[in-house]
């Protein structure tokens, strides 16, 4: 009897293991929180069992070969026959769609055109990714299964490749939080990587591992911009940074008014006393406490709404201006990949957080300041409060003996001005090699910096009567009095981006959905992955 309840237990026992093993597996495999389920197969695109499969053309081939020949084959030409009519000519972000009719698994073929062969690039790889994505969301795709773009082409290797291929697709299908929870909105539940050469599998699987970190950092961003400045205040940036220290280990302060105060940050402090929302001073360490490593910091604008303060903005556009915390977003979502990625860098992310609010107590037109490196600042304009936050940001940098430090901020109308929205951040540093390796990284993932100068005549529009510096250099000062004012409180290698052109867009383009864009994540994480000591 006790033996036959043993044996029974025993059985549950096993059956509760064997289930936990199946969990486990579905665990492995779950979708991440409002993310397509990404899977690397083995196999022939045109066995693909996914309702949709996308395969690619360069321009100007007439017959196709690879897999795109594969599938032709299986259509009995069908493919073909769309080239040869010169409707499809295999032009960048073109598309067609094919409908099988029972030669193969799926409910349609999708051939989205990759443009000329010798403009080929990882850029177009994501651009082609995301139009074939996009196109399957329209048509409620549910599983949709992709070859790799450009794989084996030229100097792409297969890993590049097959990230930018997942990249383009993961990007292009975020929507902003809310909407992403809602049922009703067409999702594509599973997007397949079907290769047949059993040798790459490993490195698509890396691809896979890579890109997922990518888009869910960028994901975390723009979720953070496009959130409404009542609910993306401070407080929820801290919280925020509080789970990535949670996730990964790192070690984090969140300092408050008197936390600042015993700190004298009189600069972050000003801005931050018209503020309804408490400030937050949020710090993160990613390998903190390895003093041995190079140490590279990143600090972010976390403005969470710009009224302008007293020196009030105009109410066109101000809505805007909950994207002013775009630079420590972007810091927040490449703290949260160098957790995910372990990168073997001492990484410090530095986001103070305040609101801008005109306000019985707000800061003044006229007040001179003290930050916290004992500069004194004459207050001209209280819009021009990134720089306020900045300096005591730029200035706690100083306590790390860091090799390097990069700013993210959406400084100013005028960089926006100078490079044209959505084109480029604009790049002031004091170092030709950060300088380099910014442009380069820039380049590889398409979040474009551009070098502008750091002349010292900026510095004569800033000088103060009455102070060691004026906040703003007024009208004609261009953008480069507002690099020269940060680098005041530098004393190491270091380079600002000004991203104010760049953390939303009013239209959606290729991976880049309207609203928030993510812009800098992928760029930091791209320069801290190719970092080589200078
Ligand atoms: N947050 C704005 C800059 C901005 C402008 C960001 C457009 C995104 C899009 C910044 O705080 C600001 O107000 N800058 C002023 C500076 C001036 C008062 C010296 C500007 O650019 O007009
Ligand atoms: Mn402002
Ligand atoms: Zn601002």
């Amino acid at each position: 009897m006790a033996e036959a309840a043993n044996s029974e237990l025993i059985r549950e026992k096993l059956k509760y293991a064997s289930n936990c093993q199946k969990y486990r597996r579905i665990d492995r495999n779950r979708r991440m929180e409002g993310f397509m389920n990404v899977i690397i197969e083995r196999g022939s695109i045109q066995n693909s069992q996914a309702d949709t499969i996308i395969v690619n053309l360069f321009s100007g081939v007439k017959i196709p070969g690879g897999a795109t020949g594969a599938v032709d084959q299986a259509l009995q030409g069908a493919i073909s026959e769309v080239i040869a009519s010169g409707e499809f000519q295999g032009k960048t972000g073109e598309l067609a769609i094919i409908h099988p009719r029972d030669k193969m698994p799926c409910q349609r073929v999708v051939v989205v055109g990759l443009g000329q062969r010798s403009k080929f690039n990882l850029e177009e790889v994501r651009k082609a990714s995301a139009a074939a994505l996009k196109l399957a969301e329209k048509l409620n795709a549910n599983h949709v299964a992709s070859v790799v773009h450009g794989a084996g082409i030229g100097d792409l290797n297969t890993l590049a490749a097959a990230q930018a291929t997942i990249e383009g697709a993961l990007l292009a299908s975020y929507r902003f939080d809310a909407a992403r929870r809602s049922k009703k909105n067409r999702n594509v539940s599973s997007f397949s990587i079907v290769e047949i050469d059993e040798s790459k599998l490993t490195d698509l699987e890396e691809a896979k591992k890579i890109a997922l970190v990518l888009a869910s950092a960028s994901y975390l961003a723009r979720d953070l911009v496009n959130m409404p400045p009542n609910q993306a205040t401070p407080t929820k940036m801290a919280e925020a940074a509080q789970e990535i220290a949670a996730g990964y280990g790192q070690k984090i302060v969140v300092g408050d008014r008197a936390w600042a105060a015993e700190r004298k940050m009189g600069a972050f402090l000003a801005v931050a006393k018209g503020a309804g929302e408490p400030p937050k001073f949020i710090v993160l360490e990613h390998n903190g406490g390895k003093e041995e490593l190079d140490t590279i910091i990143l600090v972010g604008k976390g403005i969470t709404f710009d009224t302008g303060g007293i020196s009030l903005k105009r109410p066109l556009g101000m809505p805007d201006m909950k994207s002013d915390m775009a630079g420590a977003a972007a810091v927040l979502g490449a703290m949260k990949a160098a957790g995910e990625l372990q990168i073997p860098l001492r990484i410090i992310g530095i986001a103070p957080c305040s609101e801008n609010m005109p306000d019985a107590n707000a800061y003044r037109p006229a007040d001179v300041i003290e930050a916290s490196n004992g500069k004194t600042i004459e207050i001209m304009n209280t819009d021009a409060e990134g720089r306020m936050v900045l300096a005591d940001g730029l200035v706690y940098a100083q306590n790390y003996n860091p090799t390097a430090v990069i700013d993210l901020a959406t400084l100013t109308g005028s960089c926006v001005t100078a490079l044209g929205k959505g084109v480029a951040a604009g790049l002031f540093s004091t170092d030709e090699w950060l300088t380099s390796q910014l442009v380069s990284a820039g380049e590889a993932v398409h979040e474009r910096v551009w070098p502008l100068p750091l002349w010292n005549e900026y510095k004569d529009f800033i000088k103060s009567d009455v102070a060691d510096l004026k906040n703003s250099g007024g009208r004609f000062s261009g953008v480069g009095s507002s690099a020269i004012f940060l680098k005041e409180f530098t004393d190491y290698p270091w380079a600002h981006l000004d991203i104010a052109g760049m953390a939303l867009s009013k239209k959606a383009s290729s991976y880049v959905p309207a609203g928030a864009t993510g812009y800098g994540v992928r760029l930091l994480v791209q320069f801290l992955t190719q970092w080589k000591s200078p």
